[in-house]
């Protein structure tokens, strides 16, 4: 089936090369006028001034996208999204002073979202996941990275993997899974003092084997921090996780510099991500490698912290910088990633059209898919997002809102909704303004 997307306000491709775009290359996203885009099957075929393409596909299906922006579907390239209950009393502790850490070392945090989901069903897990994965979609992503992660038991970890592996077969959205059993070090091998290191062998020996074995993760991810895995047990499991075939990516100076961005430059890991403590070695060493800092702001925001990546030296040294939602119970319970692209703006002071590349063709990077998606080009993936905007700046500007109209992913669609009554008072000010 061919459809043609037409009549959009504004189509803002992000083409380019398929690959990270690092430091100026970032600043483009390429905002076309009077343009449409060609879909066949799964694949874009063309896209071009709407005249020519209205002759050229005249057979086609057309998608009205009048008074609308068409932009690449967004690719959230770090979430959490497979846990059981959500953490809501953590947020009034943290406020009455009690820090991320302190909470986590009085049982709460991870170690909460592990005994619960220890006790759930496969089923129940997916029938949880399901709805959550929707929603993030509906602001618009076609690709989301789901890790596992609150299991850390061989049983627990796959359970977790499997639920995802299904919801990517259920859904139309493009799910990669990343294996977290190095999320944190679960309480029974905590309790065996001087043990720890146990926990290590047995993500090693036991639980990559099998995750390999089933063909369950595209990645491995590790939480590299104080108190959680040192860079010397990251670099082990890491390492391990590669001559597995696993690609890899790491949690890295979330909180404290801890040598985390070294680690994955050195490793030639795929993304490091949050950075928020990142030291100046750190930016010295992402800019002269491939990895793909991915900055989660949202994440800084909801747990009240005041730091926040280094966004613009990051850019200005010449790394490439996605955006993701990092999607969790614990640290930022947001499914809506727009609003990522406007913290993106007024916290880590980047352009509109940085966010938007970071959102989309550097996401699909940090997932080693930039030859696949991420881009409005003739033989990417049919994967498109409309938005309820006249102009891109929009898009982070109408801050929280849900402005998200349809996406397609592989040239299906995922979900539509209706023109909203606020279209009225938010998108007629030249009116007003020409009195
Ligand atoms: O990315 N930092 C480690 N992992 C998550 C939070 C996990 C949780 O608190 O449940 C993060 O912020
Ligand atoms: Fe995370």
């Amino acid at each position: 089936m061919t459809m043609l997307f037409v009549n959009a306000t504004q189509v803002v491709t992000c083409s380019g090369p398929g690959r990270a775009r690092r430091g100026a290359e970032m600043s483009d996203a390429s905002v076309l006028t009077d343009a449409a885009v060609a879909v066949e099957g799964k694949k874009i075929v063309r896209v071009g001034p709407a005249e020519i393409l209205l002759r050229e596909y005249a057979e086609a299906e057309q998608v009205d996208c009048a008074g609308c922006v068409l932009t690449p579907g967004l690719v959230d390239s770090h979430t959490h999204a497979i846990f059981g209950r959500p953490r809501y009393e953590e947020q009034e502790m943290r406020a009455a002073g009690v820090g991320y850490m302190d909470i986590a070392r009085r049982g709460g945090g991870i170690h909460s979202s592990v005994s619960d989901l220890r006790t759930r069903s496969e089923d129940d897990l997916f029938a949880l996941a399901l709805p959550r994965v929707l929603r993030l979609a509906s602001y618009g992503s076609t690709t989301i990275e789901v890790k596992s992660g609150y299991g850390l038991s061989v049983e627990d970890e796959l359970k977790s993997l499997r639920v995802i592996q299904r919801l990517g077969r259920e859904l139309p959205v493009r799910l990669v899974p990343t294996w977290l059993g190095a999320h944190e070090i679960p309480r029974e091998f905590r309790e065996r003092e001087g043990q720890r290191g146990d926990y290590v062998r047995y993500l090693i020996d036991e639980m990559l084997p099998q995750v390999a074995a089933e063909k369950l993760a595209s990645f491995a991810d590790v939480f590299c921090e104080p108190g959680v895995f040192s860079v010397e047990e990251s670099r082990e499991i890491l390492s391990a996780s590669r001559g597995a075939g696993l690609s890899l990516k790491l949690h890295a100076d979330e909180l404290e510099p801890h040598g985390g961005a070294e680690l994955a430059a050195e490793l030639g890991a795929t993304s490091a991500d949050h950075l928020a403590a990142i030291s100046d070695a750190g930016i010295a060493a992402l800019a002269q490698s491939n990895t793909v800092a991915t900055l989660l702001p949202g994440t800084m925001v909801f747990l009240g912290k005041e730091k926040h990546a280094p966004a613009r030296r990051l850019i200005d040294a010449g790394t490439a910088v996605a955006l993701a939602t990092d999607f969790n119970p614990g640290t930022s319970p947001t499914f809506n990633f727009p609003l990522i692209l406007t913290f993106g703006v007024s916290q880590l002071h980047m352009s509109v059209a940085e966010t938007l590349i970071a959102a989309t063709v550097n996401g699909a990077a940090a997932l080693g898919l930039a030859n696949r998606t991420g881009q409005l080009a003739a033989g990417y993936s049919a994967d498109l997002a409309l938005w309820e905007a006249e102009d891109i700046r929009e898009i982070p500007y109408w801050y929280g809102d849900r402005r998200c109209m349809g996406t397609w992913a592989r040239g299906k669609a995922c979900h539509a909704r209706r023109p909203s009554d606020n279209l009225n008072y938010t998108h007629r000010h030249n009116s007003t303004m020409r009195g």
